[in-house]
């Protein structure tokens, strides 16, 4: 069973990438399942600081190979540009390093504008999202209409339908909304160049991973946003457009779930959210303040501030159930240093009755209702970025971890304790 998926058991922003690096390491490939460019995490390497938001995350080690999977939506001229990074920081980033499957989709430069657009139809129930052109990449997914990756190896017939979806969407940004248009010869050009360089990085995406696991390879498939972000099992409406739990790393990649060993759900020692949409434990007063500054909680795609606070353990319970959690990986542990007590919800009272179980299919307006349920245990003061072993963990932050454990029946198999590439307990 040589399959890993790692997702975020949050609302993204766990801190995925230096889980995924630790994974990747032992991997032979890397594959990315959902999503598109609305991911981001950032990575030092050959003293570069570098912003990844398409490829996945084993780009740094030479042994393994990247794959765009069947699930994401692909923006074709954001892909180039990451490439060019890489390749600019010396990092090989061609064909024999990062496979796109054929039937990703693609994201058009209407699709961005499209996006922007709804957003500002919705006005004060807007979604907030990165303005990446994610949901209507995916709405044209499910309409049947969109452009596929794989049309990029006939760059006439892929330029030919490229304008005709990008007319569609100018009659859509003009009619409806009432909005310039996007120069089409111009973009359909620029598509057409991105056809032709993206062209050797297609394969059949199934066949791949097929082929891979008939040769017993080790598959890490990388999540991106987080379980409440799914779009059937988050806080819908404020979700992003795929499916982001562990499911979705079979039906985005092609592969069944008795291929699987392990599914890890990397969570943070407390919680953040971006963009719209309830959020139970949400502080804002001055320690949601402070978990900001000392977590640098500030979006790697868009730069906004992420809202802060305590742990849920509703949510990380929840995040148990619907990706059927094996190990859970917690991140940021040291962020809570010097906070003299710690609070972690374990339940939420609705109406005067106690709720154990996440309602997200309740939708978001029961949801906002939902008074969490405290348990609060001691602080610790210490410095942990030196710790390297759960035993030297001063005695609070172990009581700590111990209680996550059983409160959601998931063995915490990694703990984060400091930004440094090696500051975690495994
Ligand atoms: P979209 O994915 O751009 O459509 O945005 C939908 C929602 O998902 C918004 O609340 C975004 O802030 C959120 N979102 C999308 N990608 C990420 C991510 O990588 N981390 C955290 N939140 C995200």
């Amino acid at each position: 069973m040589p399959v890993t998926i790692l997702v975020g058991a949050q609302w993204g922003d766990e801190g995925k990438g230096r889980v995924v690096d630790d994974y990747a390491a032992r991997a032979d490939i890397v594959a990315r399942y959902n999503g598109g460019d609305n991911a981001g995490h950032t990575i030092v390497a050959e003293g570069h600081t570098l912003a990844l938001h398409l490829v996945p995350s084993g780009i740094l080690y030479p042994h393994v190979v990247n794959l765009i999977g069947g699930g994401t939506v692909v923006n074709p001229l954001r892909l180039l540009e990451e490439i060019a990074m890489l390749e600019a920081a010396g990092i090989p980033a061609g064909p024999e390093r990062i496979k796109l499957a054929a039937g990703a989709h693609l994201i058009l430069p209407t699709h961005r504008a499209l996006d922007g657009a709804h957003e500002k139809r919705l006005a004060g129930r807007a979604i907030g999202t990165t303005q990446r052109g994610i949901g209507p990449a995916y709405a044209d997914k499910a309409a049947r209409i969109n452009l596929r990756a794989g049309q990029m190896r006939d760059a006439d017939a892929f330029a030919e339908a490229a304008e005709g979806l990008l007319t569609t969407h100018n009659a859509h940004l003009e009619k409806l909304y009432g909005l310039p248009t996007a120069d089409v010869p111009q973009a359909v050009a620029a598509l057409r160049e991105a056809a032709q360089r993206l062209a050797p990085y297609l394969v059949d995406g199934a066949a791949f991973v097929a082929e891979a696991l008939a040769q017993g390879k080790h598959i890490l498939c990388e999540g991106a946003q987080g379980t409440l972000l799914d779009l059937d099992h988050g806080t819908y409406p404020f979700v992003t457009s795929s499916a982001t739990i562990a499911g979705g790393a079979l039906t985005g990649l092609g592969f069944g779930p008795s291929a699987v060993r392990e599914v890890i759900g990397v969570a943070k020692a407390y919680t953040t959210r971006v963009g719209a949409g309830p959020f139970p434990t949400e502080l804002l007063d001055e320690t949601g303040e402070q978990l900001r500054r000392v977590g640098h909680e500030y979006g790697t795609t868009t730069g906004r501030p992420r809202r802060c606070g305590w742990l849920d353990a509703v949510i990380l319970r929840y995040a148990a159930h619907v990706n059927g959690l094996t190990g859970l990986a917690l991140t940021k542990l040291d962020v809570l240093s010097g906070l003299p007590e710690l609070k972690i919800a374990v339940a939420y009272e609705y109406r005067g009755t106690q709720v154990e179980h996440f309602p997200a299919e309740w939708g978001s307006e029961m949801l906002a209702e939902m008074q969490p349920i405290y348990e609060t245990l001691p602080g610790w003061e210490e410095d942990l970025g030196a710790v390297r072993r759960r035993e030297d963990l001063p005695a609070a932050a172990r009581a700590y971890v111990a209680r996550i454990e059983e409160l959601t029946g998931v063995p915490v198999i990694f703990i984060g304790v400091g930004p440094a590439r090696e500051a975690f307990i495994r």
